[in-house]
């Protein structure tokens, strides 16, 4: 069934992931970026950018939060929602490696974006990542991860 979210549930992520990106480490860009992530256990986790001099090591806001879940909650963490907020007017999408990293945990999330002014995007992590690789494409036992499972539909 398809993740909803009460109107009060996404203003509470969205100021979560806009208080995040105070903390983001981005001087080379000057965009900061902030994201929550809530679980299916029904907690929030937020991250940042974090930018670094040899650019090519950035790690994005999204998937900073996603790997403190992971952190937290351990390997069988579900994302139920994810939000990304930034300072600059337009709402921020998630990138292609953000889409996908998403995607393992959550391939049904709700994802909720937006800029300073206000305007809000809704979207879920299938629609964006269609066709996506996962689980289901490996080709090495998995040890019945439950992961395995439930993004192969089953
Ligand atoms: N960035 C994010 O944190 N999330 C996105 O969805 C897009 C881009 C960061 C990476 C980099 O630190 C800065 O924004 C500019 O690309």
């Amino acid at each position: 069934m398809a993740i909803t979210l009460a109107a009060e549930e996404r203003e509470q992520m969205l100021s979560a992931a806009r208080a995040a990106f105070k903390n983001a480490h981005a001087p080379y860009s000057n965009f900061r970026v902030g994201s929550a992530v809530l679980t299916e256990h029904g907690t929030l986790y937020s991250g940042c950018n974090v930018e670094n001099a040899s650019f090519g090591l950035t790690v994005c806001a999204e998937r900073n939060a996603i790997f403190a879940a992971v952190a937290a909650e351990g390997s069988g963490m579900r994302i139920r929602a994810i939000a990304v907020a930034t300072e600059r007017d337009g709402p921020c999408a998630p990138c292609g490696a953000c889409r996908q990293v998403i995607f393992e945990f959550g391939p049904g999330a709700l994802v909720l974006f937006r800029g300073r002014s206000g305007t809000v995007r809704r979207w879920r992590s299938s629609v964006f990542a269609p066709w996506s690789f996962g689980w289901h494409q490996r080709t090495v036992p998995n040890n019945g991860h439950p992961l395995a499972r439930r993004n192969a539909g089953e």
